[in-house]
């Protein structure tokens, strides 16, 4: 197994980092465009190898070359949000940037499953898919695992119980519209909606929807990476060990939830082929129409690109 990793900034190092001690591969190779950067980063992690005993070999790169061979890609390169910023506001810079990051990785590593970080996310990997010529199945954006576990840690702080018991699912694009779904959110399997009255819901969804501008409020120079680092790395373990966990990922859509020619963030079954499946669940109207405006969102900005 070989992953490769485009961008050695936060969340790609970081990444990178936790691939190394889950030890999800045998060779991690961390791409950036700024010399000594990747080189750095992988030799320091290479040398914490032999004393987290984690035998995996990282190298660092400004080229291509390395990455032949890649079983998985990880598209973190472009630029981070800073306050005032919204994640569209980084279209224009990272699309370009995405653009020739897709198509260098995808001449290098044809048979590649990509997961798509940089923002804004369901535009990028519509931008990967595209440009990458493959099968949806081997295109996934990572938003959803993050939006979920912001949901999860607020919802965990509130009734004071353990992550552990708290799920949640936050569907729809990575954007202010994205879709929280309460009455799929549960503690112990109890839905939320039994636990915590409607205005707390409402709260702690907000929270969730602000979730990314409350980190960059606090960190001023970037926007958050240790939980965006983890929620890549889970999606990157159900897909190495073929383990068939169902997770909310940005998809291309055709006909599911009613929704085409689109990107959104949708329940899916990850497995060693990527996507194994689009799973339909069944939404009440309002969570319908809410899914179906976010995904009008992304197609908006999708339709500002010129690919
Ligand atoms: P960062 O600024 O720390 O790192 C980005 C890295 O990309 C830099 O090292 C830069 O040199 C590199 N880069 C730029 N152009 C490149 C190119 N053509 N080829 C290779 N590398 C290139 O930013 P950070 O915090 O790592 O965020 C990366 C991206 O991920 C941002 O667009 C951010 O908005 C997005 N993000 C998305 C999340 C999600 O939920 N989907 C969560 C967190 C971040
Ligand atoms: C986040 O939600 C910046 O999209 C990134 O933290």
């Amino acid at each position: 197994m070989k992953i490769t990793v485009i961008g050695a900034g936060n969340v790609g190092a970081t990444t990178a980092q936790r691939i190394v001690d889950k030890q999800l591969a045998n060779e991690v190779v961390l791409v950036d465009v700024i010399e000594g950067v990747p080189q750095g980063k992988a030799l320091d992690m290479a040398e914490s190898t032999p004393v987290e005993k984690t035998d995996v070999r990282v190298v660092g790169s400004n080229g291509y070359e390395a990455t032949a061979g890649s079983d998985i890609i990880v598209i973190t390169a472009g630029i981070a949000r800073k306050p005032g910023m919204s994640r569209d506001d980084l279209m224009t810079t990272n699309s370009g940037i995405v653009k020739s990051c897709t198509a260098a990785s995808v001449a290098a590593s044809p048979d590649a499953v990509i997961i798509v970080v940089s923002n804004p996310l369901d535009v990028m990997a519509y931008v990967a898919l595209k440009v990458s010529g493959f099968d949806r199945r081997r295109v996934i954006g990572m938003a959803g695992v993050l939006d979920s576990a912001r949901f999860r840690s607020f919802i965990a702080m509130e009734l004071k119980v353990s992550v552990e018991d708290v799920n949640a699912f936050v569907l729809g694009g990575h954007g202010d519209s994205m879709v929280p779904l309460p009455r799929y959110s549960t503690v112990a399997g109890i839905p939320i909606t039994e636990l915590l009255k409607k205005e707390v819901i409402d709260r702690l969804v907000q929270r969730t929807r602000d979730g990314g501008i409350e980190i960059v409020n606090y960190l001023k120079t970037g926007s958050a990476y240790y939980a965006p680092s983890s929620s890549t790395v889970v999606m990157l373990e159900s897909i190495v060990r073929n383990k068939m966990r169902i997770l909310p990922c940005a998809v291309y859509l055709q006909g599911e939830y009613g929704l085409t020619d689109t990107v959104a963030g949708v329940p899916v079954k990850l497995g060693r082929k990527g996507v194994e499946e689009i799973v339909q669940i069944t939404l009440a109207p309002e969570e319908q129409a809410a899914l179906q405006k976010s995904a009008n969102d992304v197609k908006q900005s999708i339709a500002k690109l010129r690919l």
